[in-house]
Formats: structure tokens, sequence, C-alpha cells
């Protein structure tokens, strides 16, 4: 039995698809896990992203807890919020927003879901060589998160222009995929679309380019385990899920949402359970 009640706050994610998004059944399991399923509950919504300004307004004047936005909807809700977190400001995207009292705040959680993973490896990044494949809208996150800790960067991506831009404002180098060689490389973060949907058996990186000094990085989470992610492991080096940086975005939004400590474990299970990866 549901033990949503009249008091229970709402948390919501809006995007735009949204059928596929992992957030309700994360956040619903951590709430009945610490048994505040009757505090919280955590739905999802189709938005477009015309309509955000509409959201905005009633999660105002419906006193929702928690808006979790994703795409196409990171960017443009900021201009309708009371105040913004100086780490999202500089991001330049919210995927947070949370309600006190009727004052709108938007954070950036999908940096910690890059750093979080990366630093539980036990290797400092800072001065660590790192390779950033691709410079869409998840590679800001990789580039923001590695580049604050101190790393040096370089972004390869098949279209340099998008790939300058990006290296700009974080302060690194940019390169083209064609001639890129990882040998020397120490973190390799993969934020294109290769390794999923039609490019499944695809990888950008030669085997040979990889070994066991290495951590490796792809931000796809469907399959599970990508090509990358496979030969990485087969060659000994250290990987890790893009469902690992979908589970610690979500841990840090799950404590500003409720202010209690996040069930790591119990959130884990639940995502690795949906991809049948039972451990
Ligand atoms: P997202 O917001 O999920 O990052 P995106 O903004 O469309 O999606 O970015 C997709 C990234 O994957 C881009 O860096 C894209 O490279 P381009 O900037 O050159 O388009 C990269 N990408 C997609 N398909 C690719 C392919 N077959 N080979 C190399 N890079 C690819």
């Amino acid at each position: 039995m549901s033990n949503v009640t009249a008091k229970t706050k709402i948390c919501i994610i809006i995007g735009d698809p949204i059928e596929h998004s992992l957030s309700p059944l994360m956040h619903n399991a951590a709430y009945q896990s610490l048994g505040i399923d009757d505090k919280f509950v955590f739905l999802a919504a189709q938005v477009k992203v015309e309509n955000i300004e509409k959201v905005v307004n009633a999660m105002r004047v419906m006193g929702v807890r928690g808006l979790t936005c994703t795409i196409p909807h990171k960017v443009a809700v900021m201009k309708y919020l009371d105040e913004i977190d100086p780490i999202a400001e500089k991001i330049g995207a919210v995927n947070t927003v949370v309600n006190e009292n009727g004052n709108l705040k938007g954070y950036n959680t999908d940096w910690l879901g890059v750093v979080t993973p990366l630093e539980k490896i036990g290797k400092p990044l800072k001065n660590m060589k790192v390779a950033l494949l691709g410079a869409g809208g998840a590679a800001r996150a990789m580039a923001y998160g590695v580049t604050q800790k101190g790393a040096h960067l370089t972004i390869y991506n098949r279209t340099l222009l998008k790939s300058q831009e990006l290296a700009t404002e974080v302060n690194a180098e940019c390169k083209n995929l064609a001639n890129m060689d990882l040998t020397d490389t120490d973190v390799i973060m993969n934020s294109t679309s290769v390794g999923m949907g039609d490019k499944e058996n695809l990888t950008l990186v030669p085997k040979e380019q990889l070994h066991r000094d290495q951590i490796v990085f792809d931000a796809v989470y469907n399959p599970y385990e990508t090509r990358l992610l496979k030969e990485a492991k087969g060659q000994g080096a250290n990987i890790i899920h893009g469902m690992d940086m979908l589970l610690y975005q979500g841990i840090a939004q799950f404590e500003l949402y409720t202010g209690f400590t996040a069930p790591e474990e119990v959130m884990r299970q639940t995502l690795l359970q949906h991809f049948q990866v039972l451990k």
C-alpha cells in the first residue's frame, strides 16, 4: 500500500522525452528504505521546453519541493529561478531546483556524478592527464568536474569547433578525434553517443591504447557495460559505468531535496536490478 498522504511533498523530474528516466525508480526506492515515503514522492512529467516557465510557476504555487531537470530544460530553467548556486552558474546548467519556503534555488549535481566515482578509485585527480571524448551536453559536467579538481584536460571531438568552445570555458586543450593517441592518458572519459543505440557495437578508442594504469569512464549507461568498458576491463584498466554517474548525481540530489543521507547501496541495487546485473 502506498504511504502517500495529503502531507507528502512532491519531487518531480521533467524532460522531453521522459519515459526512459530512472530517477523516479531510484528516489522512491530510497524514500521507502529510509521510511520517508510518507514525506516524499518522486514523479515524472513530459514537458516541452516552451512550457518551462509555467512549470516553475506551478512549483511555486503548489509548493513542489524538488524539480529535477533533464534534456532540454537544464539551461532554459535558469532564468526563472530566484537563486543559482555558483557552481551551477559556472557550468551553465541546472539539473536540481530546491523550493525552500517559496525561494527556488538551482543547483548542478551532474558534475558530482563524475567526480565522486573517480575519487572513490583513490587516485587524486590533481595533475592527472584526462581525455574527454565529445563536447555535447553530457561533456560539460565531465569537463567542469575534472578541471575543477585540477586535472589536465584534453577534449577530443569530431567537430573541432564545439570542443574549442568548451575547452576555452574550462581552460583545457582540444584536439581532433581523427589522430588521437591515448596511450599516455591516465583517465579516459566518453561523453559521446558512440556505444549506445545503433552505435552499440562501436567504440572510439582502439583497444591497443588501453592499459591497466588507466581509469576508463563511459557516460553511456545503456547498455550497462559498453564495448569501450569491456575492452578496458579486458586490458586491466579500472572502469566506471555510466550508471555510477546517474547514481552519484542522484545521491547529491536526494540529499538536497530531503536533508537525509542517501542510502547509496539501496539506490545502486535498484539501478543494477533495472539493468538486470545483480551483484
Ligand atoms: P549529449 O547532450 O548527450 O552529449 P549531443 O549534444 O548530441 O548529446 O552530443 C553528442 C556527442 O557525441 C557530440 O560530441 C558528437 O560529436 P559532434 O560534436 O561532432 O557531433 C558525438 N558523436 C555522436 N556520434 C558520433 C560519432 N559517430 N563519432 C564521433 N562522435 C560522435
